[in-house]
C-alpha cells in the first residue's frame, strides 16, 4: 500500500511485535520484529536504517509506546521529514498531552542580541525550536514536521509599516538579511515591518521570522 502511495522507488520499513509479520518482508520491504516500547530495539532499527523521511506510528497505541517511539525516532528523521502518530483517542489522552507539551516548547523565548542594525526581538533557539518546524494536532492524529535547515535564531522584526512588495536593494545586496518563514524565503530590509514581509507569502502562518545564521550575523 505505501509503495503504491509513495511510488516504486520508496523504501518501506515495517515494525511489529508479531513475528508473523516477517511474512510481509520482501526484497524492497524490510520488517523488524520488536517492541516499540523497548529503547534498545529502536537503537537496532536506527543502526539498520540510516535515514527515515516519514515515520507513521500505528502500533500498540499505548501512550508509553507512542512516547518512546517518538523520543527514540524523531531525532533520527531527516531534515524536512515528517513524523505521524495515529489513534490518539480520548480528551485526556496522555500522549496528546505530551505532544502539547512539546508544542509549548516551540514558544520558548530566551532573548538574544538582535542582528546589527535590525529592529525587533531576537530569541535564541532551543534544540526543539532549532530542528522542529511545526507540530500539528488533528482529531486522533499528531503530526510533527522537521525543519529543512536548523535554525540559529528566531526574530520578530519591527519597524515602520511599508507594505513593500519587493525587497529593498539593501536587502538584496546583503546576505545577512535572508529570512525564512512559513514555507518561503524572504529578503527583508532593515526595519521592514512584519506587514511588509507578509506580502511575500500568500498564506502566512506566523508573524515570526526565522533566520538561519548567514554572513554578517
Ligand atoms: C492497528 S494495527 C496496525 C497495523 C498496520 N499499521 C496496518 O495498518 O495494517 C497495530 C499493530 O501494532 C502491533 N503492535 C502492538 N503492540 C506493539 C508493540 N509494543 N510494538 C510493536 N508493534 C506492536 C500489532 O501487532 C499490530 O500489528
Amino acid at each position: 500500500m505505501w509503495r503504491e502511495y509513495f511510488g516504486e522507488s520508496c523504501h518501506v520499513y515495517g515494525v511489529d511485535i508479531e513475528a508473523a509479520c516477517m511474512a510481509y518482508g520482501d526484497e524492497k520491504t524490510k520488517v523488524f520484529i520488536g517492541d516499540q516500547a523497548d529503547r534498545a530495539f529502536w537503537a537496532k532499527v536506527r543502526k539498520a536504517v540510516p535515514t527515515i523521511d516519514i515515520l507513521i506510528d500505528d502500533g500498540g497505541h499505548l501512550p508509553e509506546q507512542q512516547r518512546i517511539t517518538l523520543e527514540e525516532m524523531l531525532p533520527h528523521i531527516c531534515s524536512g521529514g515528517v513524523y505521524l502518530c495515529e489513534d490518539i483517542h480520548g480528551a485526556d489522552n496522555e500522549f496528546a498531552a505530551y505532544v502539547q507539551g512539546l508544542a509549548n516548547g516551540l514558544n520558548s523565548a530566551t532573548p538574544a542580541e538582535m542582528p546589527k542594525d535590525t529592529a525587533g526581538l531576537a530569541f535564541t533557539v532551543t534544540g526543539l525550536q532549532g530542528t522542529i518546524h511545526s507540530i500539528h494536532l488533528y482529531p486522533f492524529v499528531a503530526v510533527i514536521e522537521k525543519r529543512e535547515r536548523n535554525l540559529d535564531l528566531l526574530i520578530a522584526l519591527s519597524g515602520p509599516s511599508s507594505r513593500q512588495t519587493q525587497p529593498s536593494p539593501q536587502a538584496l545586496s546583503n546576505p545577512a538579511l535572508i529570512f525564512r518563514y512559513g514555507n518561503g524565503t524572504v529578503l527583508a530590509s532593515y526595519g521592514d515591518s512584519i506587514d511588509s514581509l507578509l506580502d511575500f507569502d500568500p498564506n502566512p502562518k506566523t508573524a515570526l521570522i526565522e533566520t538561519t545564521k548567514t554572513k554578517g550575523f
